[in-house]
Parts: structure tokens; sequence; C-alpha cells
């Protein structure tokens, strides 16, 4: 076979089934391949630092994200090196917009607490009152494909529903199903302020100190984006100080994040970053990435080209 794929992290067995077709899989995070390999397919567990490109030049030809994101790529060097970047954003978006709805309804009504004080012996009710989503507003940040998703799943629960996206018009965000708001507005108007944006310059620390001093007291926050986006010991000053409710995690600046305060603080939901690891979801990112890196191997054309 004249293609040889190096798939550093897990992904699904439909997609290595479809790339063994084609090329030669070999299925290892050792360094001694790099090099050897004309594509690599990470997901966010690898970093592919510019030493991990050179080292891979000049036979590597396509890094496949098996995922969303690409901050775990430096995709600076890749582009020195000629190397096309492909990943698969619509494979999760259901599963990460369902996840998000999971955390905002955990948040609501208290569940993973009433779970745990049942199974510490305890029958708790006065302390585990919650805040309802009906008639409340819920405000997204970034209203790509994941923040619409959710805007349509929680408008099944009568939720005003505001939306803010740099990339977006307001046209284009009322067609996804939201008002049109700028950022310093949704986070002082929304109950539940749910963060949908890449890790860039920009977002890194968007919500830091000064943001969570104009959200509501009563507010709750939730990030299933990216860990950076948010400043995390300003959340927990934030938390403690009683500026906002509550947050809800599935995603930290150091990942895993171990037993920090913010981490144990009570009024933190937090989930291992699964909010993509459904078992539907984890097929189509195979069967998409093994797609997608084959076609570029092939020099066909790429539906999700990065770089
Ligand atoms: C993504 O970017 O696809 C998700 O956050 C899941 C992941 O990083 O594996």
């Amino acid at each position: 076979m004249s293609y040889r794929i190096l798939v550093c992290d897990e992904i699904s067995e439909a997609g290595l089934e479809n790339l063994k077709r084609e090329a030669e899989v070999i299925r290892s995070d050792d360094s001694k391949y790099l090099g050897k390999v004309d594509a690599i397919i990470v997901r966010s567990r690898t970093k592919v630092t510019r030493e991990l490109v050179s080292r891979s030049s000049p036979r590597l030809r396509v890094i496949g994200r098996a995922g969303v994101g690409v901050d775990n790529i430096d995709l600076d060097a890749a582009q020195e090196h000629g190397i096309i970047v492909v990943n698969t954003p619509e494979a999760t978006t259901i599963s990460v917009a369902e996840h998000t709805l999971g955390l905002i309804l955990s948040l609501a009504h208290n569940i993973p607490q009433g779970n745990q004080s049942m199974k510490e012996g305890s029958w708790e009710k006065a302390n585990l009152r919650g805040l309802g989503l009906y008639n409340k507003t819920l405000g997204i940040i970034g209203m790509g494909r994941i923040g619409s998703t959710l805007a349509r799943l929680a408008a099944g629960f009568n939720m005003t529903i505001l939306g803010c996206d740099v990339n977006l018009n307001e046209n284009e965000i009322r067609s996804q199903g939201a008002e049109p708001i700028e950022f310093e507005d949704l986070i002082k108007r929304s109950d539940y302020v749910s963060l949908h944006v890449s890790l860039s310059e920009t977002t890194k620390g968007l919500i830091n100190a000064e943001a969570l001093s104009k959200m509501k007291r009563s507010a709750h926050l939730i990030s299933t984006s990216r860990g950076g986006v948010i400043d995390e010991s300003a959340l927990l000053n934030a938390l403690e100080s009683d500026e906002i409710a509550a947050a809800a995690l599935d995603v930290f600046e150091n990942e895993p994040p171990g037993l920090t305060p913010l981490i144990m603080h009570p009024k933190v939901i937090v989930t291992p970053h699964i909010a993509a690891q459904t078992e539907e979801s984890q097929t189509r990112t195979a069967l998409d990435i093994a797609s997608e890196v084959l076609a570029a191997l092939m020099n066909k054309p790429l539906r999700w080209r990065i770089i």
C-alpha cells in the first residue's frame, strides 16, 4: 500500500476499517514513526507541536483532527511545511449540544447534588431547591453549529434565547433562533450563559473578572467549549463572593485538572470533557476523519480543510 497513516489517539473501529482499506495504519503514539508516515490522525490528547511537525516533514502531507477544536495543533508550523490540516466539525454537534443542555438541567435542578447526597445517606430537599428553565433567558456566546443547535433544543423549554457571534450578522443570528445582542448585554441579561467559541487569542480569558462582575448574581455559567475561554481563578473568586450562582464545566485550562479548589467547589458541576463522547458521534467522527484524510492524500476535494 502506498499510504502510511499514524493514528495517535483512540478513534472508533469503523473509521479505522475504512482507513485500512486504502492505507497501512499504525496505531501508536510512539515518536519513532514521525517522518515515516503520510498522515497523522489525532484527537485532543496528542499535541501536534512545531517540533512534532518538523520531525514529521517532509513525508507528512496531512494532519487529521478527529474532532472540532484545532487548538492542539500548531497551525503555523503545519502551514510553513505545506501540510494540510482537516477536522470533523459536524460529527459531534448534536452530542455537545445535548450535553450542554444536560449540564444546564443539572444546574437548574441540582441533579448531581441530589444524587450525591442520597448516596451519602441523606434526604436533602430544602437545600436543593433549583431555578427552572421555563421563561428564563439563555445567552449563547458563539452561534455556530453547536450554539445554534443548543438554541433549537432550548427553545422547547420556552426560554428566551440571546445570541452573540462576532462572525455572524444580526440576520444570521436571528435565523439561528436567537435574538442578536452584544456580548456585554448578553452577560448582563442572561440567567444561563453558555460558551460555544473556540480558543484563540481573542477568546482566551473572554470570561474574566470583569465579565463575571457584570453577570446576574443568580446567573449560571456553562462551558463545553474550551478551557482557557474562562479565567478559572476569576471564576473561583466570583463563586466564592456570590457574584454568580453556579457553573457547569466540561472543559478546563489543564486537562485533567485534578482536585483543584474550582473542581471541588460545591457550586460547580464538572464532567471530564465528554460532551462529544457519545457512541454515535465518535463513530461519525472516525468515519469523517477517515474519509477526509484519505481524500486529502488522494488530492480529492475536501469538506473541512482548516489550512
Ligand atoms: C472537540 O473539539 O472535538 C471536542 O472538544 C472533543 C475533543 O476534543 O476530543
